[in-house]
């Protein structure tokens, strides 16, 4: 606690803030979906927590599954080239999917899954993330429900690491510049 509290810059989204946007996700979804079952797709690592709270804080019945991607090649998250680390476990054909993210960064991690998704074949495919860093987006995605929109900031907490660390905080801060160096871009 006070190891991660030297690394921490500054609180950008409490914990009662982010409990409370679930909330308010989850009742959109609830109602969107009505009467359609549907299939939530978590992006590990990031989206555990979002994925675990979002599930919970919904009344309709919907299956859960996973998929692990990872950029590769020069070692910089925003390659956009992706491979399935672990696939999902179901067949989402005919299905009504809604991918669950942490953060939509550059957009390059989520443009890939949602074509590989897409030619699946499932009867629907929406994004539901936390954060989205509009000023850091390299492509378009289209996301259709969004937590906050967030400055281009490192951040961590809530599922978002730097080197795996800090993902169990419970709310979402910046790191310390000193912590990565201050280069500034995120890095996966
Ligand atoms: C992070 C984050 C998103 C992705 C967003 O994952 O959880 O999945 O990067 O970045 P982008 O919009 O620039 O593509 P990461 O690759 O760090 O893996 P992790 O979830 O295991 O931390
Ligand atoms: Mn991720
Ligand atoms: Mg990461």
């Amino acid at each position: 606690e006070a190891d991660m509290g030297a690394d921490l810059e500054k609180v950008l989204i409490p914990e009662v803030e982010l409990q409370a946007k679930i909330r308010e996700l989850a009742a959109q979804v609830d109602e969107d979906y009505a009467g359609r079952e549907l299939l939530l797709v978590g992006v590990l690592k990031g989206a555990v927590m979002v994925m675990a709270d979002l599930a919970r804080a919904l009344h309709s019945p919907v299956s859960m599954d996973w998929m692990a991607v990872s950029s590769y090649g020069s070692g910089t998250k925003s390659s956009g080239v992706v491979r399935i680390m672990k696939d999902l476990d179901a067949d989402i054909m005919g299905r009504h999917v809604l991918i669950v993210e942490d953060i939509v960064d550059s957009g390059l991690t989520l443009s890939w899954l949602m074509s590989n998704l897409e030619s699946r074949g499932p009867a629907s495919i929406e994004v539901c993330t936390l954060l989205r860093k509009p000023d850091a987006a390299k492509i378009k995605v289209k996301v259709k429900y969004v937590g906050f929109d967030i400055p281009n900031e490192f951040v961590i907490g809530y599922g978002l690491d730097y080197a795996e660390r800090y993902r169990n905080l419970p709310f979402v801060g910046t790191l310390a510049p000193h912590v990565y160096g201050g280069s500034g871009e995120q890095e996966a």
